[in-house]
């Protein structure tokens, strides 16, 4: 084995095929099912993509009003699971706490399974797994911003759909056209990305014939990091680092200096720039002019065009996304929870796919620590030998 067969960080390697997205970097394009993400986000409910992520088709009306249906009889914060939330520091990160929350509905909606044989439940049962969790996340996220701004629970309203009533739930007041639709937008911009890395995860998890809600919860654990998810949430700590336009120069100088890693920028995959960058960067220039913050796409125009002029490393989706959710009134720290609430359809669409066509996901190291050696003194046994 030579340092040419390790793909460190799996660079490269195509492990397995998937028919839920599609990712060229040469055309620089992103379909879900076959569509350009553009053209659903341009046309789209989230609802009606979750359909298409989960059955593979863009659903009729009658099947968007059963999905919708389903997903409002399950919006409420099940008190279990706000018990459960209530009960850690009220100043844990959101990313803990969602994947806490997760993993006690697990615990809740897999309780009586007493042969972990029976743990990975049929297709049935986990689309039904799938579309609860879609419907739960967003009282969820909501709360915990709520609690981390000492405010109550808001109920869920029947009468808004999935992005109205998520903005509702956190706000506690109807939202503008305008907000919706971005923030809809966003949500289906976040939806899938074929094999990335809390999406990888949760096919790990899932080869090993684990329940769906076990690799979900360690979907949240990869998407947490600021190399993955995380980054969003990072992107709103730099523009605030950096405060205005006119510091970006001297602000940039001392970041590299620094070999510091400009949050938001460059793929592991697209290294020619993120489709999803320019739908998203559209979305927030609708909220710059609704809330007339011109000085937020100054910064950002900036930041941007000194970054890629210097280092040729284009944005990718954390960067329009941070500053849009932060317009919208979300906390920064919320931003990643945001994320969880869309990636949950692309998640549980690879796990039922993993799940109808399951090997066990098991790669090889190669070994470079010490030569066999001994524990001295230690003879075998007779009955080792
Ligand atoms: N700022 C500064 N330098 C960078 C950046 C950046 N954002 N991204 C890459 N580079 C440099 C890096 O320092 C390295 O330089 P050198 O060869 O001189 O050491 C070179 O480009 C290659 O970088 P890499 O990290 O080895 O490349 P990768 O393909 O493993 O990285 C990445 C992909 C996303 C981890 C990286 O671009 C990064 O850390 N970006 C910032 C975090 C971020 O925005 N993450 C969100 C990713 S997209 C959304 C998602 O999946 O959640």
């Amino acid at each position: 084995m030579t340092d040419t067969d390790i793909k460190k960080g799996l660079a490269g390697v195509v492990v397995d095929y998937t028919a839920v997205s599609k990712v060229n970097p040469e055309t620089n394009s992103l379909l879900y099912r076959g569509y350009p993400v553009q053209e659903l986000a341009a046309t789209q409910s989230f609802e009606a993509v979750a359909h298409l992520l989960w059955h593979g088709e863009l659903p009729s009306d009658a099947q968007l009003a059963e999905l919708r249906e389903s997903e409002r009889q399950h919006r409420a914060l099940l008190p279990s699971v706000k018990a459960v939330i209530d009960g850690l520091p009220v100043d844990a990160h959101p990313m803990d706490e969602v994947r806490t929350a997760v993993s006690a509905i697990g615990a809740e909606e897999t309780a009586g399974i007493s042969n972990v044989l029976d743990a990975v439940g049929s297709p049935e049962e986990n689309l039904e797994r799938s579309i609860r969790l879609f419907a739960q996340l967003p009282a969820i996220v909501a709360y915990g911003q709520r609690r981390r701004r000492g405010l109550d629970l808001v109920e869920a309203r029947d009468d808004l759909d999935y992005a109205a009533n998520f903005l509702w739930q956190t706000f506690g007041e109807e939202p503008d056209e305008v907000v919706v639709d971005a923030f809809n937008r966003s949500m289906i911009l976040y939806a899938e990305h074929s094999f990335n890395a809390s999406t990888f995860t949760a096919r790990v998890i899932t080869s090993t014939l684990s329940d769906l809600y076990s690799a979900v919860t360690g979907a949240i654990g990869a998407l947490k990091g600021p190399l993955h998810g995380g980054a969003n949430e990072a992107v709103l700590h730099i523009l605030t680092e950096i405060g205005d336009a006119s510091n970006v120069v001297p602000w940039l100088d001392a970041a590299l200096a620094e070999k510091r890693k400009i949050m938001g920028f460059g793929h592991r995959v697209y290294k020619k720039g993120d489709s999803r960058v320019p739908t998203m960067k559209a979305a927030l220039d609708t909220l710059v002019a609704h809330y007339d913050r011109p000085d937020v796409a100054e910064l950002y125009e900036t930041l941007e065009s000194e970054f890629v002029s210097r280092k040729g490393i284009y944005p990718n989706l954390d960067y329009p996304s941070g500053p849009a959710y932060s317009l919208m009134g979300f906390d920064t720290l919320t931003f990643t929870p945001l994320f969880v609430a869309a990636r949950i359809t692309g998640w549980t669409a690879h796990i039922l796919e993993q799940q109808a066509s399951n090997a066990l996901i098991r790669p090889l190291s190669a070994y470079n620590g010490p030569d066999e050696r001994h524990v001295e003194g230690y003879v075998p046994d007779e009955a080792e030998l």
